[in-house]
């Protein structure tokens, strides 16, 4: 029985109001690029005629404009799930038009299986190679799709021909057992291989293959300016004084780095130090810098669930595959970033905040406790389980009216019992073996913009009786609607 060919439409036609669908991807790369337009051509069709129609949408991370960017703004999503980066779908989020259930990226798996989400109905897998026997080669991610595969009543291809099939072997699929039955995941260094370079579905569930050729969706990165070239000086210094003063052994650690420009900027600076060995990396996304760095022999060997690599770093990888199945391999999301894996393998995790408090709690993920930004993505997974937990944060954002460090931070994804190092343009804040108030003073004076020292130590003085943790809970958000009411935090007065 051979696998029907189908349209984008015809495909749509399976999916029904109310199903949950689970997509292959991870960040834009990997995601099913066809069938979004036509389920959002659909519920277009269907609200016009009166009709309601929703999915419920569960993907690896976030997802391109081609999935979150067209059914967001086809008002064809009710709950998304665990992450997204799509401007249009954060409009959604926060007008409360999607129900957004922000998840750490390890746990969205084993939750599914266990049930928590309700039923998938439907399972979208971009292959670049398949075969009637239910025999699936991912493309440039894994993410969550090997369990959705596994519990979707149906499942629809994406063979997407601008992704050679040489690609086989770059993945490694394993999907724990569930508890009672679990026993340790066996990887005990990031080029370990623990399961089946192929995802093996059950092959009476697909239903057609959508014929397509895209390229991901992901920009470029931009230049690294002097702010995120300091910050990644400053990171690669304080690993390389760690080194030295033997806190780190001298064959360096695995390094986790996480998403966007200034994780881009981070991996430049410990790419370029000389103090630094080269190393391996056990992480969820592989950017453009890794890409540069595996083939400098910088980095030895990279362990993701993406290649979330602009169309340039990603031509370098698929024209050069003999070279990077040797450095590179692509997990399910549940396995990249397992906390059991990143404890044993002694992880040194470097994720970006939007704003840290000066008794080190971080928020990664909403602006002023109520817009969401993105999501929590792994941030989560990698810091609360590190040998090293580092935090990276421009000192000030908005050209300055906004301090990232702040009294109280207004969302907290992390908190101080997590996150052992700040660091900023100005300096690193070495939190560790320190009590709130010497971290206070760590993070005032090394990390905290100039311009808003004095002002976050004044909020120390407002409270005139001691208290393990000098919070002021009248003043603790008076920088924060400073910002709101004159657009500039530097007026705050106490
Ligand atoms: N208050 C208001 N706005 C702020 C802010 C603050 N404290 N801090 C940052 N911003 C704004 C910036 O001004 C910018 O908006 P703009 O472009 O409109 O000016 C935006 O937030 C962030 O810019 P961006 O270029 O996207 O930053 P980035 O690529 O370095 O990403 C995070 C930073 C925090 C949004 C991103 O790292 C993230 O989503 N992290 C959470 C998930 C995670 O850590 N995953 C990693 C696990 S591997």
């Amino acid at each position: 029985m051979s696998i029907p060919v189908i349209t984008a439409d015809e495909a749509a036609s399976y999916i029904k109001n109310g199903y949950s669908i689970g997509v292959s991807g991870f960040t834009a790369v990997g995601c099913p690029k066809a069938i979004g337009t036509a389920i959002a051509k659909k519920a277009e069709a269907e609200h016009a005629a009166g009709r309601e129609f929703k999915i419920n949408l569960f993907t690896g991370a976030s997802t391109g404009e081609s999935l979150d960017g067209v059914l967001s703004r086809a008002d064809a999503i009710n709950l998304r799930s665990p992450y997204q980066t799509n401007k249009d779908s954060r409009a959604a989020i926060n007008e409360q038009r999607v129900r957004y259930c922000d998840y750490h990226l390890s746990q969205l798996s084993q939750d599914v299986r266990y049930g928590y989400f309700g039923k998938i109905n439907v399972a979208v897998i971009e292959v670049c190679d398949y075969d009637e026997q239910g025999n699936l080669v991912l493309t440039t991610a894994v993410g969550n799709v090997p369990t959705y595969a596994q519990l979707a009543d149906i499942i629809i291809l994406e063979h997407n021909a601008n992704r050679p099939k040489e690609m086989r072997g770059m993945h490694d699929i394993y999907i724990p057992l569930d508890p009672p039955y679990r026993k340790e995941i066996p990887l005990y260094k990031p080029s370990d291989r623990i399961g089946d370079p192929i995802l093996k579905v059950d092959p009476k569930k697909i239903v057609g293959v959508i014929e397509t050729f895209f390229d991901d969706e992901i920009k470029a990165f931009t230049e690294l300016d002097e702010t995120t070239t300091k910050i990644g000086e400053n990171v690669a210094n304080f690993l390389a004084n760690e080194i030295k003063v033997g806190r780190i052994p001298k064959t360096f650690l695995p390094i986790q780095s996480g998403v966007g420009n200034i994780a881009n900027a981070v991996l430049h600076g410990i790419g370029a130090s000389e103090d630094i060995p080269a190393f391996e990396m056990y992480t969820e996304v592989i950017q453009d810098s890794v890409i540069d760095l595996v083939k400098d022999g910088n980095i030895k060997f990279a362990s993701g669930s993406s290649l979330t690599c602009s169309k340039t770093a990603m031509d370098k990888v698929m024209n050069d595959l003999d070279f990077f199945h040797k450095h590179l391999v692509l997990r399910p999301q549940e396995i990249s970033n397992h906390p059991e894996i990143v404890r044993r393998i002694g992880l040194i995790a470097i994720n970006t905040a939007i704003e840290c408090d000066i008794f080190g709690n971080m928020n990664s993920s909403h602006f002023y406790g109520t817009k969401m930004m993105n999501g929590i993505g792994g941030s989560g997974d990698f810091l609360r389980n590190a040998y090293l937990s580092i935090c990276t944060t421009p000192s000030t954002a908005k050209g300055g009216m906004v301090s990232s460090i702040v009294p109280m931070v207004t969302h907290q994804d992390h908190s101080e019992h997590s996150l052992k190092v700040i660091v900023s343009e100005y300096g690193v804040a070495d939190l560790r073996a320190k009590s709130p108030m010497d971290k206070a003073k760590e993070i005032i004076e090394k990390v905290a913009h100039p311009d808003y020292r004095e002002l976050l130590w004044d909020y120390l003085k407002l409270s005139t009786k001691p208290s393990h943790t000098m919070q002021k809970l009248d003043k603790a958000f008076a920088m924060h609607l400073e910002f709101l009411n004159s657009g500039d935090m530097r007026n705050t007065k106490w």
